[in-house]
Order: C-alpha cells, then structure tokens, then sequence
C-alpha cells in the first residue's frame, strides 16, 4: 500500500493497546457466541483440571483474535506465549518455544495459515501427543528423539480459514469465527476507550465515530485517537458531533466508513470492468494492489455490507455501490 489508510483494520501503528485491551471474558465486549462456547470449555477444563483443548479463532483483521487469546490465558490462570507464522522459518525455531512451555501454558500462533507445511508438521505431534519429535546428528547418522511436552493450548489465528491446511485444521477441538460488531457494540467499545482515556465524548458524537468504523474495534479505537486530537486542539477536549464529523471528513473517511481505497476499488469495478463480473487479479491489477490484500483486508467487509457480490465468474458492484459513489445505476435498465 503507498498509503497508509486510517481505518485500515490491520496494525499500521504502535498502538495504546494495553490500556485499552479487555482483560476478561466478562469485559470483552460482542461476539457473544464465541464467548459462550469459551466460557463453557473454559470453566470445563478447569474443573478437570485439564488443559484447554487447542482452539482456532478466524475472521478478519482487527476483530479481537490476540486480545482473545491474551484473555483465554487469563480466565485460565496460565500463561501466554505469542507467536507469529511468517516469523517461523524452521522448525527448530517452533521447537524452541514448545519447549519453553510449562502445564496449562497457551501458545498463541498468529497468522498460523503462513507456517511453513515443514515447520507446521512439528505442530502435529504437539498437538495431538504432545510430544516433540526432533531430527538430530547428520547424513546417515540422524535419528529422531521424542521428547515429552506439557499439556498446553495452542491458540492459533488467521484472517484465512480456506488456508489451512486440513490435518492442522483437524486438530482443533474449538473452532470459532468472530464476527463484525455492530452499531451498538462498537459503541460500548467506543465509550470504554472514551473512558480508559478520561475523555468527553457526546452521545451523538459517539453514534457517529461507532458507525464510521467498519465493525471493527481497531478502527473505532484508531479514529476514536484522531478525533480527540482535533478535539484537543479545537474544542477544549469536548468530542462533539460537529468535531467528530470535522475530523473524519478530514481524514477521508465517508459517512459509512469507507475510505479513498475503497472507493478507488469499487470504481476499478464500475468504471474499468462495467460493475463486472471481474475477477480479482483484474482488479488487483488495474489498482496496484496485491489479490491478498484486497482478498483479506478490502473485500470482507465490502461483501457483508452488500456493496459488492461475489460469484464464480468475478465481483459485481450492488446498485449500493453505485449510490455510495454517487454514480448513476442503470443496470436494471439493460440486463
Ligand atoms: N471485544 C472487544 N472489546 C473491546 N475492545 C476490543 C475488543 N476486541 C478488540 N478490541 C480492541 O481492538 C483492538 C484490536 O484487537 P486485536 O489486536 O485483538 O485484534 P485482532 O483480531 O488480533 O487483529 P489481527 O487479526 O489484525 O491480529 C485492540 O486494541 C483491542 O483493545
Ligand atoms: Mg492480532
């Protein structure tokens, strides 16, 4: 991306997230069938005394898989190690840190679907056994020591289900998709932040911010930021609906939260492709975006909110699309 979008829902910046970041299941807002499944397994394997079955959280970015994970931890009194799939390049790397684990530990593995398969194979055993099956010596002399792992519970992550591979997916006892908030969730999240940071926010204020932040807490949190700073300087701190509107207008931010990039998307297609069908690698093509990018981080939130379909032979632009953009809708007329 050349550049850097504010109400991207990927991490752009470092951000105040400790202060911000739900430390309980009890103050984690949304995603309420998520929790419940969690709550039960959690209390569970602590009645047990067992560990936790290893759990998959998938969905997009910026929806509160980590703070999830951090939280899973906590409930269950242990600890968490995180780690990152594209970080891992061998699996004496993985091997290391399964080694570190002690009982009940959680692992958290994010974008687990960017392991390498030969990294991911140590995965296997760890899971399912846990036991660490390592190759050691050289040539004709390697032989492969098991050794023993305490029970943990891998954590993994990923914005890209279809990616995993299916003897990993498998291995998953819990396996949870977490959905867009809505309006009123991200209200509650935005009125926390508010008040983590002792900041005055209006009730109009605080619709406006919630409904401009595409379902997604990062951005709610990130926009919430910007706008208290136009609010700092211009209005003694006082976040209002005329300072809120102010600054997001500034930021380029439209009164549904799509941005500059989204509506360049949504032109490639009505205006390059005739509001297509078009396939993706046309569309990365005529914006310079890569198809992951667009795939993981433009698309879903675009699809759920009906401004574009998606079929076998491409994506379409919904008479929604065309009204966002102001574009005339004629569609009907000829098809
Ligand atoms: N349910 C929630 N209630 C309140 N705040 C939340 C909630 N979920 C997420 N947040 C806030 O949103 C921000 C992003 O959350 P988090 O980093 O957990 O997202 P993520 O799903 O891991 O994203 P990514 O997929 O990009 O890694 C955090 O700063 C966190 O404070
Ligand atoms: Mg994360």
């Amino acid at each position: 991306m050349e550049e850097e979008r504010i109400v991207s829902p990927e991490v752009v910046e470092e951000e105040d997230t400790l202060s911000l970041r739900p430390q309980s299941l009890n103050e984690y807002i949304g995603q309420a069938a998520a929790k419940e499944m969690l709550d039960v397994y959690i209390q569970a394997a602590l009645k047990r005394n067992e560990s936790l079955d290893h759990v998959l959280l998938y969905g997009p970015p910026g929806l509160g898989k980590t703070t999830l994970a951090q939280i899973i931890a906590n409930e269950l009194g242990t600890s968490l190690k995180v780690i990152s799939g594209p970080s891992i390049e061998r699996s004496g790397d993985l091997a290391a840190v399964l080694s570190t684990l002690n009982e009940g530990d959680v692992l958290f593995i994010d974008e687990i679907h960017r392991l390498p398969r030969y990294v991911e194979e140590v995965l296997y055993s760890a899971m399912e056994d846990y036991v660490l099956d390592i190759m050691v010596g050289k040539d004709s002399n390697t032989k492969s020591i098991r050794v023993d792992l305490p029970p943990f519970t891998l954590v993994g992550a990923t914005t890209r289900f279809g990616d995993l591979s299916a003897p990993l997916r498998d291995r998953f006892g819990v396996v949870l998709r977490l959905e867009y908030y809505t309006l009123e969730e991200l209200k509650l999240i935005v009125s926390r932040t508010a008040s983590v940071y002792g900041a005055e926010i209006d009730t109009e204020a605080l619709e406006e911010l919630a409904s401009r932040s595409r379902g997604t807490p990062r951005i709610a949190n990130r926009l919430f930021r910007r706008v208290r700073d136009f609010a700092d300087v211009k209005n003694e701190g006082k976040i209002t609906l005329g300072i809120c509107t102010e600054a997001l207008s500034k930021l380029g931010i439209d009164k549904n939260g799509l941005d500059y990039t989204d509506h360049r998307y949504l032109k490639a297609i009505i205006y390059t492709f005739k509001g297509g069908p078009v396939g993706v690698e046309s569309i990365a093509a005529t914006i310079s975006e890569e198809v992951s990018t667009i795939e993981d981080v433009y698309e879903p939130y675009l699809l759920q909110e009906g401004y574009i379909k998606r079929s076998s032979r491409g994506r379409v632009a919904t008479e929604k699309a065309y009204k966002e953009l102001g574009i005339p809708y004629l569609k009907g007329l000829f098809a």
